[in-house]
């Protein structure tokens, strides 16, 4: 132990951060021994790199940004709509598609403890988590086709033990459990903005999950990947936890990306306001892209083509289609990483919680949508809002739980 606790000297002296042994003395045997192999674990040279990197400004020079052609579903006929559902419908009866939920994130936003998955809704007449509303979402499909989807969930160390003991407890909504995989994904330490990573207890630092973007080496790396090439699936829907109406088997986009000959796909929603401040598709140096927020003037989001359809409103709503060789060539591929700034508690010099009211930590991330740009085109959907897009985000936007909960009940008296 004494030899370790050299080496983390070293290393803490090295990198400025020697307030994560100041309680050491205070620590029992196994927890020092615990905050030890944690710090040893920490690749502090990456995170670093990371923070210096995420200060220094982006540039995005006009003329890399082009428009991504979209199709509206809106604009597709009965008779079509039903012409490409039927290959979406073919792939599912022959067993060969899979479910993503991403469900690793913190919910920082939320403010809720416990994954967001395990957030209940209070309707009218019932309540429901969200987990169950995902599950209810692939049974309809189930019993539609007369199959068993594979659903994966991809979770964090922070969350995995609570995810699946909500699964068990709830006997997994009758969703056959065989056909329920969970699986982890990449986590980094929590850096505050003066460049210190932070306590959570006196005896832990305080890592978070690494970005929905890691996905993809996550089931590379615990084998989900190989796994669907033995059970021959051809193509995965991937979508978040937090979208209560987000349609996690969709014959339709299925069947318009698989007929069309695209590898992958992603549904968006119009963006109303021109600078509202959402990200937007976009082609950057021709590859399928996403243009931040910050990059979007007024002329640019009131842009059309000839026939005065929008160019840049088409705004990201998680929702994506992959077939198995894009899921591989990127897996194999380090996607780049983004600053989010979040809310995180911490264990201040006093070794007191502290428990912010507002962001105080960067958190770095990898976004699924980064992996577009390794690919040619894309086909992108605009989809109807109002019947795909429920999220749930905070208490303070208009992703609040009760918009998404009133969006839910319109759609479903709607639908009945
Ligand atoms: P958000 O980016 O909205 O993050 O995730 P969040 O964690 O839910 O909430 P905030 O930002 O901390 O308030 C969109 C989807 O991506 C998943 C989330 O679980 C959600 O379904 N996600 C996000 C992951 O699976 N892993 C991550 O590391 C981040």
């Amino acid at each position: 132990m004494i030899n370790k606790l050299q080496k983390v000297n070293d290393i803490l002296e090295k990198y400025n951060q020697e307030h994560l042994i100041q309680f050491y003395d205070e620590l029992d045997d196994t927890q020092k021994e615990n905050l030890l192999n944690q710090i040893l674990s920490i690749d502090f040279e990456k995170i670093f790199t990371l923070y210096d990197n995420s200060m220094k400004t982006e540039y995005i020079l006009s003329n890399e940004v082009s428009p991504l052609e979209y199709f509206v579903k809106d604009n597709f006929s009965a008779e079509d709509i039903k012409f490409y559902s039927s290959f979406g419908e073919d792939l599912i009866k022959s067993g060969s598609f899979a479910v993503v939920t991403m469900a690793g994130g913190q919910g920082t936003r939320l403010g809720y403890k416990g994954p967001k998955g395990t957030y209940i809704l209070s309707f009218e007449n019932t309540k429901k988590s969200l987990f169950q509303i995902m599950c209810e979402d692939i049974k309809r499909a189930n019993e539609k086709f007369n199959v068993t989807i594979p659903w994966y969930i991809m979770t964090s160390d922070e969350n995995d033990a609570k995810t699946k003991a909500f699964f068990e407890k709830n006997n997994f909504w009758g969703y056959p459990k065989e056909s329920v995989k969970f699986f982890t994904q990449g986590k980094l330490p929590i850096i505050s903005v003066d460049k210190k990573l932070i306590l959570q207890d006196i005896f832990s630092i305080k890592e978070g999950s690494n970005g929905n973007g890691d996905v993809f080496s996550a089931m590379k790396k615990h084998g989900i990947l190989d796994e669907m090439k033995e059970n021959n699936i051809k193509w995965v829907s991937f979508g978040g936890i937090d979208n209560i109406l987000l349609q996690n088997v969709d014959t339709f986009f299925l069947g318009l990306a698989i007929n069309k000959n695209y590898s992958i796909a992603s549904k968006s929603i119009f963006k109303k306001e021109p600078l509202e401040k959402t990200a937007v598709y976009c082609r950057k140096f021709e590859k399928p892209s996403i243009l931040d927020y910050d990059f979007i003037d007024l002329d640019l989001s009131m842009s059309c083509d000839n026939a005065g359809n929008y160019l840049y409103r088409d705004a990201n709503m998680l929702s994506h289609l992959m077939n198995i060789e894009a899921i591989e060539k990127i897996s194999n591929t380090k996607l780049r990483y983004h600053r989010a700034f979040k809310k995180n508690a911490f264990i201040n010099s006093e070794g007191v919680k502290q428990v912010p009211d507002k962001p105080n930590t960067f958190k770095f991330e990898k976004f699924i949508f980064d992996a577009f740009s390794y690919f040619d085109d894309m086909l992108l959907l605009r989809v109807d809002e109002n019947k795909e897009f429920a999220p749930i985000k905070d208490f303070t936007s208009i992703y609040n739980p009760f918009t998404a909960m009133q969006k839910y009940e319109d759609y479903w008296n709607l639908d009945k």
